[in-house]
């Protein structure tokens, strides 16, 4: 059956969203401003509001350098035991540092050094660029021979199982994926994928960062080595908040940190010449956390826990098949593809639709329309659906925006000039 296109079936929708008292938690200055962009930088909690306040007038104001004892210094093991929970890992195997960039350079170097001989480091055209130029550098750093193998979506949405397959032999020491693909929303089998690296002996690295928070991920399950994620995006941490990573515990005494630094070492405050590393994950710490903004992580993180995965995927689910059944009743007569999977369970929380104007259409939803999206090239709106915030009327009126701005081609007063942040 079609569904219901009117507006009236929005708020029927949102009237019977278990999950829609959480939109309070958080500071929504701009009612009228329909943000899908939480697969970039998640809105901000109200309780990360106060207790930004606090900690810097308090806690930097007042206590000074005796902040570090009274709990900064546990801050990266405590609120990655909290991430620990939303991922399926044990507490003891997910810390917060850095950035998502830099803890893949140091498990992707981790990771070769621990398969010697074995030279390719495998990954798909759908990953972030990031996570290629690290594996690159990696295999460069690791000397001549070493090199990444890129796997080719057929579709540029997915990667079938038996492709990966294909490139993953003896000679691979580590696949890196990301287990939802920023551009299309795909969906890896995470326990299928990592069983059959396994099965060749090499290690498997997952980028979390588009599941964290929307996808339900249970690591301990797969028995999977490694991963990494952005703490910004469905985690609510913050425009640049550090990210976190996870080491299997078996995994953990045998991986070495290539950013060896004091704060990863068994006895930070003896000051000694000699790098020892400390015996657990805190070996993956190299230096001095951004306090202020490893903290501005947990209350985002305590709502994600408080709503439950299951009930935050239940209604992602829901809301990308409303926003997929209003593309295919509203948008396709209008040129709109869509760029996703179409079965909800290889598909993460955000819905991706080209059109050969999408980079002028982004621009006309942002400036005239109040719809925030994002764009990525060469021709995909992206459409994100953040399941504590987003509500199903706000859903039906990006459509109804996307349809007038091509019906009335407002589109065609906006330069076709990328710039900035998109
Ligand atoms: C899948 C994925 N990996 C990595 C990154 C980059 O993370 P960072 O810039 O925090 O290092 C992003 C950023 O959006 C991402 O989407």
């Amino acid at each position: 059956v079609p569904v219901p296109t009117d507006l009236a079936h929005a708020r029927d929708l949102d009237a019977r969203d278990e999950l829609a008292p959480f939109r309070d938690r958080f500071v929504i200055d701009e009612p009228e401003l329909i943000y899908l962009d939480g697969n970039s930088l998640g809105r901000l909690p109200r309780e990360t509001a106060a207790r930004t306040q606090d900690l810097v007038r308090d806690q930097w104001g007042r206590r000074l350098i005796r902040g570090w004892n009274d709990g900064w210094l546990s801050l990266a093991v405590r609120v990655g035991a909290k991430i620990a929970r939303v991922i399926g890992a044990a507490t003891d195997e997910v810390l917060v540092a850095d950035s998502t960039s830099v803890n893949l350079f140091k498990l992707v170097v981790a990771a070769v050094q621990a398969r010697p001989g074995r030279t390719r480091l495998v990954t798909d055209d759908l990953n972030f660029p990031t996570d290629v130029y690290v594996m690159q550098a990696a295999a460069r750093l690791a000397g001549p021979g070493y090199g990444v193998d890129v796997v080719r979506s057929p579709d540029g949405i997915g990667v079938p199982l038996d492709t990966l397959a294909g490139a993953v032999d003896e000679r691979t020491a580590v696949v890196v994926l990301s287990h939802t693909a920023f551009k299309s929303g795909f969906v890896y089998d995470l326990a299928a994928v990592t069983e059959l690296a396994h099965r060749r002996g090499a290690l498997v690295l997952w980028d979390l960062s588009h599941s964290a928070g929307a996808v339900p991920v249970d690591l301990s399950a797969a028995e999977a080595d490694l991963a990494v994620g952005c703490t910004y995006k469905y985690l609510h941490g913050g425009p640049g908040a550090p990210a976190f990573l996870y080491v299997r515990r078996d995994l953990q005494a045998n991986l070495s940190n290539p950013i060896a630094g004091w704060f990863g070492c068994a006895d930070q405050f003896g000051f000694g010449e000699e790098y020892v590393p400390a015996g657990d994950l805190r070996r993956f710490l190299s230096g001095t956390p951004p306090v202020l903004s490893l903290a501005a992580v947990e209350p985002g993180v305590d709502l994600i826990l408080e709503a439950g995965m299951e009930r935050i995927r239940r209604k992602s689910v829901g809301q990308t098949e409303y926003l997929i059944a209003l593309w295919e009743a509203v948008l396709t007569p209008l040129g709109f593809r869509l760029r996703s999977p179409r079965d909800s369970g290889s598909r993460g929380s955000h819905v991706a639709l080209g059109h050969p104007e999408g980079w002028r259409i982004a621009r006309a939803l942002t400036e005239r329309m109040k719809v925030i999206p994002d764009f990525r090239p060469p021709d995909t709106l992206r459409l994100g659906v953040s399941p504590l915030c987003t509500t199903f009327a706000e859903i039906h009126a990006a459509v109804q925006a996307l349809r007038m701005v091509v019906e009335e081609r407002l589109f065609e007063r906006y330069s076709a000039e990328r710039s900035g942040v998109t």
